[in-house]
């Protein structure tokens, strides 16, 4: 058994965690999140200056939490790791700096990681099994894609976005709506209450690419739904909202679960999942349920808090590229640009 310690600052969430584990089981010994929601909540999204000032205050403080929390000393940790992107350039170099100066100081390996692979495997973390071949949706605030694992560090990609990632849209359709930041959530509490088939909008299909995705056309059709309700200043009565909540929501929803059961079937893939902070949508884990059972598939998620940003995730890619030992010299920077290795199945 092996201990990792990473970080992650890619955006408006500090965090680090802990872990224990081999190749097939993983224990979290902590896992810290310092949100920074409340704090960039005024502005309607994050603002990237006040994100890494703060992660610089927050980061020292929450090392020591959660090394306390996990019950180890430092000299117990066995690699470091770090987030390198994608992400905001003086957010990422917040954390990814401190992981290397304590790998430096304590004299044990670096790992940079990709924050998307560690959303990507974040669904194996609670498991027993290890790695195994699958189809994975991965649904954030910047990436929509579907990527068929093979193996650990063995990825195709098999679908993405063309436009907006499937967060980012919940997020700006909520502010559409008056909503505050982040949109998902509140776009969710919303459509609870509401009709999803109040409005017809589109399940936008893109020619001869089955597994990409668009989002901007729906966006279009909502901010035109809200001016044909409210044609003088677009503003809608607090009733109407949980009906277009829940429309948005199911035409999302329904182009995600379509896409990735396809996906899934001409991979002649018998596990699917799902994982980023969308995938905190009861909605969305529900109806990919039912398809998966439908199809004869097994479908695996991780609980909430590891679905949105978090360490533990970043940890646990440390934990398996330290096994490997594929680690990063300490000059390694990083990118807020970082695109995942994958072999491209198509364009
Ligand atoms: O993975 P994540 O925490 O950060 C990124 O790497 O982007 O994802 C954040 C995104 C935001 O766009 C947020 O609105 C969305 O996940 N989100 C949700 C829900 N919870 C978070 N979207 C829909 N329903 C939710 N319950
Ligand atoms: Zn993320």
């Amino acid at each position: 058994m092996q201990i990792t310690l990473a970080i992650e600052s890619s955006c408006d969430e500090t965090a680090v965690a802990i872990l224990r584990g081999d190749k097939t089981e993983t224990q979290i010994l902590s896992s810290e999140i310092s949100s920074q929601i409340d704090l960039h909540r005024e502005y309607g999204g994050v603002v990237p200056e006040l994100a890494s000032r703060t992660h610089s205050l927050t980061l020292r403080p929450l090392i020591e939490q959660a090394l306390q929390n996990a019950g180890v000393a430092l000299e117990d940790i066995d690699c470091y790791g770090a987030t390198a992107g994608p992400g905001l350039a003086s957010s990422l170099m917040i954390g990814h700096t401190a992981a290397k100066a304590m790998a430096l100081a304590a004299g044990k390996p670096f790992v940079s990681v990709n924050h998307m692979e560690g959303h990507l495997l974040s669904p194996f973390l609670e498991t027993k099994t290890g790695i195994l071949p699958n189809l994975a949706l991965i649904v954030s605030g910047g990436h929509t894609m579907l990527l068929h694992t093979r193996a650990f560090d063995d990825y195709a990609l098999v679908g993405k976005t063309r436009d907006d990632a499937a967060g980012e849209a919940f997020d700006k359709v909520a502010k559409m709506l008056g909503l505050p930041y982040p949109g998902g959530p509140e776009i969710e509490k919303a459509a609870k209450l509401g009709d999803p088939t109040a409005y017809a909008f589109p399940r936008s299909r893109i020619k001869d690419a089955p597994y990409d995705f668009s989002f901007s056309g729906l966006k279009t059709a909502v901010l035109y739904t809200l001016s044909d309700l409210s044609p003088k200043d677009g503003q809608i009565s607090q009733e109407q909202i949980p009906d277009i909540c829940a429309s948005f929501q199911q035409s999302v929803i329904d182009v995600l679960v379509k896409r990735t059961l396809l996906a899934a079937e001409s991979l002649s893939c018998p596990l699917i999942t799902l994982s980023g902070g969308v995938s905190c949508n009861q909605s969305l884990r529900d109806t990919l349920q039912s398809a998966c059972e439908a199809a004869n598939k097994t479908l695996l998620v991780c609980s909430p808090t590891l679905s949105t940003d978090n360490a533990a995730m970043i940890a646990y890619i440390t934990l398996h590229k330290h096994l490997r030992k594929q680690y990063s010299t300490l000059d390694c920077d990083i990118d807020p640009n970082l695109r995942l290795n994958t072999l491209v199945l198509r364009k």
